[in-house]
């Protein structure tokens, strides 16, 4: 502990303190307890492990100038990790309990998040599984719900540094109409073998299209999209995305820096347009986009030939930060403070 480099921590896992559990048994949440385990028992036939049946969720906790710590958003989280259990069938998790469990986490976990000055954060990584036993495809009677902690720098190397991205036509991650707008691992199982192949070609992440028709522009393997043009903040409507929690951030932000705000299905075509663009999320912050080569049809759409971030994305997220840091006034009660 003692020998933390808290400005050279990468987004890894480190142990900490302890982590926060309770159990759906018999049709009611658990109270609480604190773990000091890293490790579950869990049921050799559990849904979890067969099926499919895991949701999760992750937010971070800043501290101040001021040594206070201030988790952002975490209502937001909450309430997404409901709609992944209406998605696949898991138990109700109650917003008051997920934030109870998530302030316990930090608190208990609190010299673990890392100094101002380093830019690092704490992430929070709430989880659910299906723990019972089921040989067929049912959902669970039972579930555990976890909340862990982790000190992380950030999610690309490269910080706040542009990067390229690659559009790969052979790959989705989510079905149609299927569970691309909940945080399910299944979503990130499906990610794998894409992102494998971009990054062996030294692309930071994929950008996928709709899976329907691969004519509009999805988001991320790890966070939303966003395209800049014509002092307009523009990002995909689409049913198979995630609803990030960052992005809705963003919108809210671009509108009182002064930018238009347009949320609608984005035309692969149309990024030949955009003046600068960016993957946005909890782990990714907004990490700019250098470049995105749709390897397929042999195009290349560039927004950053000199290694650094456009004016748009430097102001949001100078933005962004100053909120979760308070540096800045937090005039959305987006913040909840330890
Ligand atoms: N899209 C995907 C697929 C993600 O995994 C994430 C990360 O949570 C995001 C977008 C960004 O969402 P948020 O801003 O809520 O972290
Ligand atoms: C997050 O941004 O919190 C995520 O969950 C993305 C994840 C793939 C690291």
């Amino acid at each position: 502990m003692e020998n933390i480099n808290w400005s050279d921590l990468t987004f890894g896992y480190m142990k900490t303190d302890c982590n926060v559990r309770c159990y759906y048994r018999d049709g009611k949440w658990s109270d609480l307890e604190i773990s000091d385990s890293e490790y579950l028992n869990l049921h050799i036939a559990a849904t979890c492990l067969h099926y499919g049946q895991e949701s999760f969720e992750g937010l971070k906790a800043f501290k101040g100038k001021d040594g206070k710590v201030r988790i952002f958003r975490m209502r937001e989280n909450a309430l997404r990790m409901l709609s992944s259990s209406h998605g696949i069938m898991m138990a109700e998790l109650p917003v008051e309990l997920f934030e109870k469990a998530v302030l316990e986490a930090v608190r208990r976990n609190i010299r673990f998040v890392p100094p101002y000055e380093s830019g690092a954060s704490l992430y929070i990584r709430p989880l659910m599984l299906g723990t019972s036993a089921q040989v067929g495809v049912n959902p669970s009677k039972e579930y555990t719900f976890i909340v862990f902690v982790t000190p992380v720098g950030p999610y690309f190397k490269e910080g706040f540094k542009p990067t390229p991205y690659a559009i790969l036509r052979g790959y989705d991650r989510a079905a149609p109409q299927g569970t691309g707008t909940i945080k399910v691992g299944g979503n990130y199982a499906a990610s794998l073998v894409a992102g494998d192949i971009a990054h062996k070609k030294g692309y930071s992440a994929v950008l996928y299209l709709d899976s329907k028709e691969k004519k509009f522009v999805d988001e991320c393997g790890p966070a939303n999209f966003f395209g800049i043009k014509n002092n307009t903040y523009i990002t995909p409507e689409s049913h198979s995305i995630l609803p990030s929690i960052t992005n809705k951030s963003l919108m809210e932000l671009a509108k009182e820096i002064g930018l238009k705000v347009e949320r609608r299905p984005v035309p692969v075509e149309e990024l030949a347009t955009f003046e600068e663009a960016g993957a946005c999320g909890t782990a990714a912050v907004i990490s700019p986009v250098s470049r995105i080569d749709d390897l397929d049809e042999n195009k290349s759409y560039v927004y950053s030939k000199d290694g650094q971030p456009g004016p748009v994305c430097v102001k949001l997220y100078n933005k962004l930060r100053a909120i979760q840091y308070g540096d800045e006034e937090d005039r959305y009660g987006w913040i909840t403070i330890v």
